[in-house]
């Protein structure tokens, strides 16, 4: 790499002109947006369009195409149920289609005290409450595939069945049935922000990788249920739009970590305003999620927000927070092992950025 320089910034400019005219210091976010905006560009098996930042409620008008999202689940068939003890019915791959006989499927059907207690952000069981004929309006059974009340229980991979009274896993089997720890019969919405830069020696220059390609970074936390790296991702609470649960869960899970002063943090704050106002989706659906059950299901808006000219939230210093729980820059690389499928969305966006992998 000592004798590179000159070949790196070559390759940067390369980069810089197949999306912009030429870079400018405070130029490289805009011009980026404003060039990709209505391109279409192939990710994986499915084609995404890029367009400037909003997210639109309804499926059909997805960034991702989810019919081509339906992949088989592993995480979602591990052995043990998470937070329990718990396990699953045995599912091999061959039997996770609902439409291959499995007449033996004898899944454990369980969910959580936390959820049986009832909080706020948790379905009635209403199962339970209609065999005690309880016919008071709060026991009623949810509208599904619709927006029930503030509740959003439709999915974004379109129309799930709904059997015996309660969802179907769009996905297939997952050898438990009930709620699990999930809140939410059926779909369980979340979203996920991926804020990258590109990787910096210590001169300041972007680092490439040996097929000189620019290596991106991601903010990475660490989650306090599995000490697994994740993105910093939440759930959207209910009545509330993907955008907002973005920035919160950003906000809450990797920025409360930050060593800076009042006026660094202001700075911050107006560096992630302008960051969160242009972001690209990469990925909508359902999330090979070890939580899932046959009748819960956890699914996610991924949306990257990139610096590009690195003059904002990329020069962010981050460290551990004093709980243990670690926030990091992270290199984006094939070899990254992370919550749930947090993989598959940072893949997608290293093709989107033509970064590193
Ligand atoms: C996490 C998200 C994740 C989702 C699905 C949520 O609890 O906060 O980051 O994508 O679960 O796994």
């Amino acid at each position: 790499m000592q004798n590179r320089p000159v070949f790196m910034i070559f390759q940067i400019t390369r980069f810089l002109r197949f999306f912009a005219t030429g870079p400018s210091p405070n130029s490289g976010p805009e011009r980026v947006t404003r060039t990709l905006t209505g391109t279409n560009l192939t990710f994986g098996h499915s084609r995404v369009r890029h367009r400037s930042y909003s997210v639109p409620d309804n499926p059909t008008d997805s960034a991702t195409d989810p019919s081509s999202e339906m992949k088989l689940h592993n995480k979602a068939r591990c052995q043990v149920y998470p937070r329990s003890d718990k396990q699953r019915y045995p599912v091999p791959d061959e039997k996770v289609q609902w439409s291959v006989p499995f007449p033996e499927y004898a899944p454990l059907d369980f969910t959580s005290n936390s959820v049986l207690q009832m909080p706020p952000w948790a379905d009635i069981d209403f199962r339970t409450a209609q065999t005690n004929e309880d016919t008071s309006d709060s026991c009623q059974e949810p509208k599904w595939n619709q927006l029930d009340g503030k509740t959003n229980r439709r999915s974004h991979m379109g129309r799930y069945e709904v059997v015996d009274k309660v969802p179907r896993n769009p996905v297939g089997r997952t050898g438990i049935c009930g709620r699990g720890c999930l809140g939410r019969w059926g779909p369980n919405h979340a979203a996920d922000p991926i804020v990258t830069r590109w990787k910096r020696n210590d001169k300041g220059q972007i680092v490439v990788d040996e097929n000189h390609k620019l290596i991106a970074q991601f903010i990475a936390v660490q989650r306090r249920d599995n000490g697994q790296w994740a993105l910093p991702g939440g759930m959207v609470d209910a009545g509330e739009v993907v955008t907002m649960t973005l920035r919160r869960e950003f906000g809450e899970e990797a920025l409360n970590s930050l060593e800076a002063t009042e006026q660094e943090k202001k700075q911050i704050e107006a560096s992630i305003n302008e960051l969160f106002s242009r972001g690209q989706e990469v990925y909508r659906g359902y999330v090979d999620d070890p939580r899932n059950t046959d009748n819960a299901w956890m699914e996610t808006v991924a949306m990257n927000f990139h610096d590009q000219d690195g003059q904002g939230v990329a020069r962010f210093k981050l460290h551990a927070g004093d709980d243990a729980v670690g926030v990091q820059w992270m290199d984006l690389s094939h070899h990254l092992e992370l919550y749930a499928s947090h993989v598959d969305f940072l893949q997608r966006t290293a093709e989107r950025l033509g970064a590193s992998w």
